[in-house]
């Protein structure tokens, strides 16, 4: 059911000094910084050749990752994200499995503009997912 690994979402406590490791140590093909308001998040996309990693750091109050960066407070990897062809039939699946997914059950629209949805990491082995419909 799972396709294309999407991104992988790291948090990060210092946003310019991610992107610059990302951009000079490792060599990177990074964005600028995004604010997302709707999302609570300021985010870097790290293009690489088969799958993006997308730098978090949080923004406004109540940012998702603002709890995240407690626990971890070097960052660490907040979630991965994998392609679904149907979104709604992947959920549907999911749930007669037995996997939680987070909120209201309904896709939201994610960073890119496509519905992407949210399991419990608890379901998958300490890994908070995302799905996202390509
Ligand atoms: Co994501």
């Amino acid at each position: 059911m799972i396709g294309r690994l999407n991104h992988v979402a790291i948090a990060v406590p210092d946003l310019e000094v991610a992107r610059a490791s990302y951009a000079n140590t490792l060599g990177a093909k990074v964005s600028k910084p995004q604010d997302e308001p709707d999302h609570g998040v300021t985010v870097v996309f790290v293009e690489l050749p088969n799958t993006k990693i997308e730098l978090l750091h949080p923004l406004g109050e109540n940012s998702p990752i603002a709890g995240f960066l407690e626990k971890n407070p070097a960052g660490g990897i907040h979630h991965v994200c994998y392609e679904v062809e149907d979104i709604l039939a992947a959920r549907d699946k999911l749930k007669a499995e037995g996997a939680r997914v987070l909120g209201d059950g309904e896709p939201k629209i994610g960073a890119h503009g496509k519905p992407v949805l949210f399991l419990h990491p608890k379901d998958f082995f300490g890994t908070l997912v995302e799905l996202e419909q390509v």
